[in-house]
């Protein structure tokens, strides 16, 4: 099915771009990336990078300022040229093509409206410079303002627009062409919070049903969290770790990546055993035995750390009845109350050493209302600590 009569797609079931391509080995990947670096003099801002995007993905590169995010997306545009390597769209070579024959369109930082414009002219810009019918024009602009609801703003200019609805006229600018991939460079880092979220959902509601690729750069986990099929964490100029957002939280590679995306408490620790379904490992800073599930190729005796989210950690004031694994005891040095949920850090007993243990992270939603003032666990309770051995990861980096 069709909409607005020129050509996009929309979404049905049987045609769900977010199936997990990337799973299937007989898909192909819309964007390849071979062997892609970019250097500026001496500098290498891109080292050798491979990457595949399937159609439909909302693919976000994330990473902190300087490690080579705009870069990247700019020789996607075209704008840049790979100093090395081959970068395929729809299984062409990007190598000889000008920005404006590639299937793609960028979404700038800075949204770059014409000021002087009109949203309807600011949208229609691109099809009439292109040769575009008028009606056809016409036709396109209005299905597009109205995908972005903005239709009531048509004839305004862009000073006369909040932050938000200008975020969503660019958007409306770049789609209008229908490019096959549409490239955002930090779309929304310009919005207030609440905004942010919002626009994130109509962001995510338009790709959905427009079946465009979208590749977002941002260096906020939450958004790239929220909005993706599919994130690659990025630092200097190489990709740490591409996966779903689950995959990024749940199963970190590195100490790095766990530390990066969320909070993570990290236990040093030496393999004691580690067999068919389960891994024990000795943590002498906590004088506890942690349990986990079997990790391929760990050693007996080899050093790593456990790593443990927050929200993962069970607290009780009540001691355990049986001595086990993954049990830890301390006492609330913290308490940091946001409302929906609680930030307990809780400072670990001692093992002999004088001085103070370390502070473990745990968070707790707030079913119960505290009463007079006082929270159900409390600041200076001895609290004990425990949690599941599947939901810690062994991380060897
Ligand atoms: N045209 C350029 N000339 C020289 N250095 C550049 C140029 N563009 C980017 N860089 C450098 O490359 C690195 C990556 O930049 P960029 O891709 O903009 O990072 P990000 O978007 O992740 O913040 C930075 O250190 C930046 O200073
Ligand atoms: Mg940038």
């Amino acid at each position: 099915m069709t909409i607005f009569g020129f050509g996009w797609e929309i979404m049905t079931n049987e045609t769900n771009y977010q199936d997990r391509q990337w799973l299937d080995p007989d898909a192909e990947p819309f964007i390849q990336l071979r062997g892609v670096t970019k250097q500026f003099g001496s500098f290498t801002a891109v080292k050798g990078v491979d990457l595949d995007i399937y159609k439909g993905e909302l693919f976000s590169l994330l990473g902190g300022s300087g490690c080579g995010k705009t870069t990247l997306l700019r020789m996607l545009a075209g704008f840049e040229t790979p100093t090395s390597g081959t970068i395929y769209i729809d299984g062409m070579a990007m190598n000889d093509v000008p920005p404006y024959e590639r299937p793609v369109n960028m979404m700038f930082q800075s949204y770059a409206l014409f000021p002087h414009m009109t949203v309807e002219s600011n949208v229609a810009y691109g099809l009439k410079r292109d040769g575009v019918k008028k009606s056809e024009i016409a036709e396109r602009v209005d299905a597009m303002l109205s995908m972005v609801e903005l239709s009531d703003f048509a004839k305004r200019k862009p000073h006369q627009l909040s932050g938000g609805q200008r975020q969503r006229v660019a958007l409306a600018r770049a789609l209008v062409k229908r490019p096959k991939v549409l490239l955002l460079d930090e779309p929304l880092v310009a919005l207030d919070k609440r905004l942010r979220e919002q626009t994130q959902f109509e962001l995510m509601n338009i790709q959905d049903k427009l079946g465009v690729t979208f590749i977002v750069v941002t260096h906020d986990q939450e958004e790239a969290m929220t909005l993706s099929t599919r994130i690659a964490v990025m630092d200097q100029g190489q990709f740490m770790q591409i996966g779903t957002p689950t995959e990024i939280y749940e199963y970190p590679e590195t100490k790095l990546i766990a530390n990066f995306i969320g909070s993570v408490n990290m236990f040093e620790g030496r393999v004691v055993s580690n067999d068919d379904d389960h891994m024990l490992v000795d943590s002498v800073e906590t004088a506890c035995r942690f349990e986990l599930g079997a990790v391929a190729k760990a050693e007996k005796g080899a050093k790593l750390w456990v790593a443990v989210r927050p929200e993962k950690i069970s607290m009780s004031t009540t001691a355990p009845q049986s001595v086990g694994t993954n049990q830890i005891k301390g006492t609330v040095h913290d308490i940091g109350y946001l409302g929906n949920m609680s930030i307990y850090r809780i400072q670990l007993d001692q093992n002999g050493s004088s001085e103070g243990g370390s502070l473990v992270e745990v968070t707790v939603p707030n079913q119960v209302r505290p009463k007079d003032g006082k929270h159900a666990i409390d600041w200076d309770d001895e609290v004990y600590l425990s949690w599941h051995p599947e939901s810690s990861v062994a991380l060897f980096r």
